[in-house]
This record gives C-alpha cells, structure tokens and sequence, in this order.
C-alpha cells in the first residue's frame, strides 16, 4: 500500500462484514465494545496502515475518525510499533517498582507540560479524570464539581451527564446513563461553555464548597467548540480565589494539537491536567498530572491517604510508544505539528469555500488537526450553537462521504481528526468527494429526498 491510492468507491458488497457484524451482535451486546462503535450499515475492519484503512470486504477508506483521536501519527505506526515490540521481547509487567522507561516518560512530560510537577500513569482517560476528580476532592475536603454542558471526561459517576443532551434536557442534570449513583450527580454542576456570567455567578454562590472545575479546553467532544481566552481566563481566576482545582482535561487536545496541550497555546496553568489518546499512537495509556502538592496526596506515596492503583498503569510496551511517539512529534523543532495544522487549514478552507460556492448555511472549523462541518448558520461556540446544525444534512453528507471510501465520526457533531500520515492529496480527494456530495445533496434540495 503506497498510501497514496485512490480510496475505493464500493457500492454495497459488505458480505463478509455483515457475516462477521451477526457473530458479534449474538456474543457481544450490540455487536460492538464500546457504544459510539455501532454503526448504521455493518462495518468491520481488518487492516490499518497510515491514512487507510480496510474493511472485511476488501474496501479501502481515507480515515479521519482515527479510533477518537489517538492516530495522531497515522495507523500502525513502524517505529512506534518497533519501540513497543522491542520493549515488549524484553520487559512485560512485573508489578513491583517503577521502571526506567516510566520515570522517563514523566520527565519528558514535565519538561513539556510546565504546570506538571509530577505525573502519574493509567490506561484510559476515564480513569484519568476520575483520578483527578478524586484527589481535587481530598485535597480541598470539598464535594462539588463543575463541568460544562457539551464536555465529556468518561464513563464514570462523577462525571456522566450533560454530554450530548437534547434541548428539553438543558438546564438540568442529564445523565448519560441509567445506574449512575443520584449522590454522584448531587454533586454536580453543569455550566454552559464560554459563559463568564454564568460561571462567576455560580462561583459567588458556591465557590467555597467547589473542589474543582473541569471541562475540555477545546470542546471537541461536539466537534470543535473553542474557548475564548477571556473563559479561559475567569475559571482561573476565580478557581484561584476560591482554592477550587481547576482540570484541564486533555484526553484528546494534549500532544496533538501542542506537545504542551492546549493550556500552552492558551496560555493558562490549570492545577491539574489528563492526558490521553495522542500521547501513544494508539496504544493504551493514560496520564494524570499537575501541582506536585495535589499529586503527593496519592497513596503511591506512603504517607498519601488518596487511593491509585491499576495492575497495567504503566505498562512497559504502552510507556514505549508514548516515548516513540513523542519523539516523532519533538522532531525537526515541531515539523509533524507544522504540518498537522497546515493539512487542517487546508481541510477547512477546502470544505468552507465548497459551502459558500454552493451556497449551504454550514460552516467548517478546526483547530490544527482536528476539523469539523457543522450545517449551520451560527458561530459554534457553545452548545446550544452546536445543536443548530442540522443532523439530517450531516447524517446524509457522511453517508455520502462513507461510500466514497472516506470515513468519518457517524454522529452529527463529531469530529474528525487528521494524521501526520495524511497528504496533501488526500485532502484534495477529501474535498473532491465532499463537493461531490454536497452538491448532490443541494441539487435535490436537500436530505429529505435522499
Ligand atoms: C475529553 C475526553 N476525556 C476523557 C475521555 C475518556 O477517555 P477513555 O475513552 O480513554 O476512557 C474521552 C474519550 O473520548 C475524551 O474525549
């Protein structure tokens, strides 16, 4: 595979995924492991190298969903692969001490994130932000968390509800899920995004009892939403005045859009962060970091009283690609983020000006590699924005996209997420096919006579 052919166009013929789709769904709940995998038409895939990906029938696509986000290098990486596979003939987990490939990885990430102090090691983002929750909790002696309508931090209690909610459910406490302990959610509040007054009104009420803050600096969880610096600069400050913690959750923004995370483009401190996804190509690994006398609550320490434990924390072979990765992206003084921000600008400019030519109220926004398209009018910087744009054309537009041999997040609102593997002429292809598509679409007046 050269990664440059043209992506295949298929018509239907997904036999063997289909087959394959009606195994899964007797054994596995769904058909799939994770929930946001189920998909309208069977799909399975059996191959990923660089910008592509194959399914069982032999089908080849342009991939931007890249597994969430963590393909921030492309798919099956050789030297990330050959770091992990090398540390993997030698090492595997031996459960006592620490190893010299970890202490590494902490001090590549002190060095690069400055407001961690010290860091410690997980496997997914969800364990991440629990982590931190918690000890935002023991250290301050405080219950209440505030997150913001539209951010998710995982699947745990604490932090399960108000993701994707519909425009009834605003304004309250939604639960993404049946079983959520109700205490959890007692002591939660949800905040609209970007909203200063909103925020300082409910720090001046609460703020002595609010342990931390947490949110995602760059809304990516509904595509791309963008915090304005002035947002950015009241959580701190009044997190500061009322010794809340303030979490930068990083699971997907760290390392892939700034080896220093979105705090160092922003240029904000948060008091803790997690990290996720980019930071190993792919390999599961997670991280919790921030101000050394947070961290030291952990009982990793002995004297820490805030319980962290996790038979494969720290595994050797994830430890390995996430140096690997790093020092891909340390490379040529940031040339895989030059870049990674030059084929997102190109995506954008691409898609907006096949809109404005076609004359379709949508509007396309990124922030370096990651991109979006929401079929809407409005500036999306809020949630309530980003439920303007209109599902039906993104539903139709990424049905159009998927037969084209270009695969893309299938929820209205997702994101999808560029590769340093990506060319120039994928875009171009990307760009052709969306045209293509769109104007199909705009010719027949719309997805309702699809
Ligand atoms: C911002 C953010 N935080 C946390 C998580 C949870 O990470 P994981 O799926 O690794 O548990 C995700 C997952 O998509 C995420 O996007």
């Amino acid at each position: 595979m050269n990664g440059r052919s043209q992506p295949s166009a298929p018509a239907d013929g997904l036999a063997r995924s289909r087959a394959i789709t009606d195994l899964a769904t007797e054994l596995l709940p769904g058909g799939v492991s994770s929930s946001l995998r189920v998909v309208e038409r069977p799909r399975v895939f059996v191959r990923a190298r660089g910008s592509r990906v194959w399914d069982a029938d032999g089908r080849e696509y342009i991939d931007y969903h890249a597994a969430f986000g963590p393909i921030i290098l492309g798919h099956a990486d050789p030297v990330v692969h050959e770091a992990a596979l090398e540390v993997a003939r030698e090492l595997d987990p031996v459960g006592l001490g620490a190893t010299e490939l970890e202490v590494e990885l902490a001090a590549r990430i002190r060095r690069l994130v400055p407001s961690v102090e010290k860091v410690l090691f997980s496997n997914s983002g969800s364990e991440a932000t629990f982590h931190a929750i918690r000890v935002a909790r023991a250290a301050t002696g405080r219950r209440l968390l505030v997150k913001f309508q539209g951010c998710y931090h995982g699947w745990h209690d604490y932090v399960a509800a108000n993701v994707v909610s519909t425009p009834g459910r605003l304004g309250s406490i939604d639960p993404t899920s049946a079983g959520v302990l109700p205490q959890a959610l007692d002591w939660l509040r949800v905040l609209p995004f970007n909203d200063i007054e909103a925020f300082e009104a409910l720090m001046a009420r609460e703020g002595e009892d609010v342990a931390a803050v947490i949110l995602e600096p760059v809304i990516h969880t509904i595509g791309c939403v963008l915090p304005t610096p002035e947002f950015l600069g009241a959580l701190r400050r009044a997190t500061t005045a009322t010794g809340s913690v303030l979490i930068f959750d990083e699971v997907v923004t760290g390392f892939r859009h700034d080896l220093g995370g979105y705090q160092a483009i922003a240029g904000i401190r948060p008091d803790l962060s997690t990290f996720a996804k980019a930071i190993a190509n792919g390999y599961p690994i997670a991280a919790v970091g921030g101000r050394a006398d947070l961290m030291d609550h952990f009982n990793t320490r002995p004297d820490g009283t805030v319980l962290f434990g996790g038979t494969y924390n720290g595994n050797p072979m994830s430890v390995a690609a996430a140096l690997a990765t790093i020092d891909i992206l340390e490379a040529g003084d940031g040339a895989v983020h030059r870049r990674l921000y030059a084929l997102g600008d190109r995506m954008r400019t691409g898609l907006q000006s096949i809109v404005d030519r076609l004359g379709l109220p949508a509007r396309a926004v990124n922030q370096g590699s990651v991109f979006v398209l929401y079929f809407t009018e409005r500036d999306v910087r809020s949630y309530e924005d980003a439920l303007t744009s209109d599902a039906s054309w993104y539903v139709a537009f990424h049905r159009g996209m998927t037969e084209r041999g270009f695969l893309m997040l299938p929820m209205n609102l997702k994101r999808n997420h560029l590769t340093a593997a990506h060319t120039e002429e994928d875009v171009d292809l990307t760009l052709q096919a969306a045209e293509d598509v769109l104007a199909g679409l705009a010719a027949r007046g719309g997805p309702q006579d699809t």
